[in-house]
């Protein structure tokens, strides 16, 4: 799956950021983002719309905020699954946008009539009386988001504030559990998706979602405590399409394949998601020593030299030594001739008629394997073989 990015990291990395500099997203990072935001596969049909604009480094825009010049603003139709679609869809954007190095933040209090002013085809709603029909009422501009560079010097006393207070600060898990009982017994996997989930942003800071599960644990369901009041927030449902996104990217992440159903209950969005199987991904590793070992078999001249005669077990343990070395090689590029190759070339530079080289040579590997990858390369392997070498002797 080529859209997916490093979406933990991301996870852990974003924060609500209050603080620009007045510099546009470079255009590099802008397009990826625009057309991520097209391209990327969603688990639902939706009609969410996310637009882009411009405003002016002012805070006439966002109340505590000096807007940068690029910003987004995230369109819904307003029943609760439309919403919790537009979180999910909302927080996928927010989060490749972290992972692109910018910085953003939701914003569900922004002046529409700024933005009237600034782009009147992004405000949706009643609020804007050119599209104020009645295929409009429903649909709204729920949202809208700052996108571009963390100034860290412009942070002012209230920004420092809710830095402090709101960005860190997160419920306890027994405290977001339908069933607290449940906590000792929850699988890893789902276990990793709830940190995800009780990560994820919501306006004023509410987490506003619970999580329960069917009696298997064959999902997770998200959504609203049963006793919830909308309170100063009039779509919590979009706090809980975000959290279903952290979620969702968690359990991706973990190689899963999961499912996700949207329902109501009690008027408020649940998304209900099934991880799935674990998507079993095949190692090049195996398919190469098969290859290999049918090469071997075919000419075990390969791994003669001029000076010194190998055996077939010194080619074999090189050929492994070599093949653990490129545990992540293109095997369209590392073919099994230059592994016989470095696998020979190895043997024959260390000495063969040493017993145990291939031993030093294994363990060489490992030592290398450690290293940055720019760092290797054949003559490196070499001179850590060569230098455990006298070490073993002793
Ligand atoms: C839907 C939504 C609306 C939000 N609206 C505002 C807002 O109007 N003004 C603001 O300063 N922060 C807003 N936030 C940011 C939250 O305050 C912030 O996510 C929360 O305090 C947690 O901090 P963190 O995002 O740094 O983890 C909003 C967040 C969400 C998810």
């Amino acid at each position: 799956m080529d859209w997916i990015f490093d979406a933990k990291t991301a996870i852990e990395n974003r924060r609500s950021v209050r603080s620009f500099t007045s510099d546009p997203v470079e255009p590099e990072a802008m397009s990826q983002l625009v057309s991520f935001i097209k391209s990327v596969p969603l688990p639902f049909t939706h009609n969410t719309e996310i637009k882009f604009f411009k405003a002016q480094p002012t805070k006439d825009m966002y109340y505590t905020i000096r807007s940068p010049e690029d910003n987004m603003a995230f369109i819904s139709d307003l029943d609760p699954i439309s919403l919790g679609k537009t979180g999910f869809i909302g927080e996928i954007a927010v989060l490749k946008a972290t992972s692109l190095g910018l910085s953003t933040c939701w914003i569900g209090t922004f002046k529409k009539s700024e933005l009237l002013s600034l782009s009147p085809e992004t405000l949706v709603g009643v609020d804007n009386p050119g599209l104020n029909d009645k295929s409009v009422a429903d649909r709204a501009t729920v949202c809208c988001c700052p996108v571009g560079y963390f100034q860290e010097k412009g942070l002012r006393l209230y920004d420092r504030l809710v830095k402090t207070v709101f960005s860190f600060n997160r419920k306890v898990l027994k405290d977001l559990l339908e069933e607290p009982s449940l906590e000792p017994k929850i699988p890893e996997h789902l276990m990793q998706a709830i940190e995800m989930g009780i990560k994820s942003p919501s306006a004023i800071n509410m987490q506003p979602w619970r999580f329960s599960f069917d009696e298997s644990f064959e999902s997770i369901l998200i959504g609203l405590p049963g006793d919830f009041k909308p309170f100063k927030w009039a779509y919590p449902n979009i706090d809980i399409g975000i959290c279903a996104s952290h979620v969702y990217l968690s359990l991706l992440a973990q190689d899963y394949n999961p499912k996700v159903e949207i329902f109501t209950k009690n008027n408020g969005v649940v998304f209900r998601i099934f991880p799935g199987k674990k998507v079993v991904k095949r190692v090049f590793k195996r398919k190469l020593i098969k290859r290999s070992r049918t090469e071997i078999n075919k000419g075990k001249t390969v791994a003669t030299s001029p000076t010194n005669k190998l055996g077939y077990n010194d080619l074999r343990g090189a050929l492994r030594t070599v093949i653990a070395l490129y545990p992540t090689a293109n095997p369209v590029k590392f073919g099994v001739g230059i592994a016989l190759r470095t696998a020979t070339a190895l043997c024959t530079k260390i000495d063969p008629k040493n017993k145990g080289v291939m031993g030093v040579v294994r363990t060489a590997a490992l030592v290398y394997s450690k290293l940055d990858t720019k760092q290797r390369g054949f003559n490196k392997l070499l001179i850590t073989a060569k230098t455990l070498i006298p070490v073993f002797k002793k």
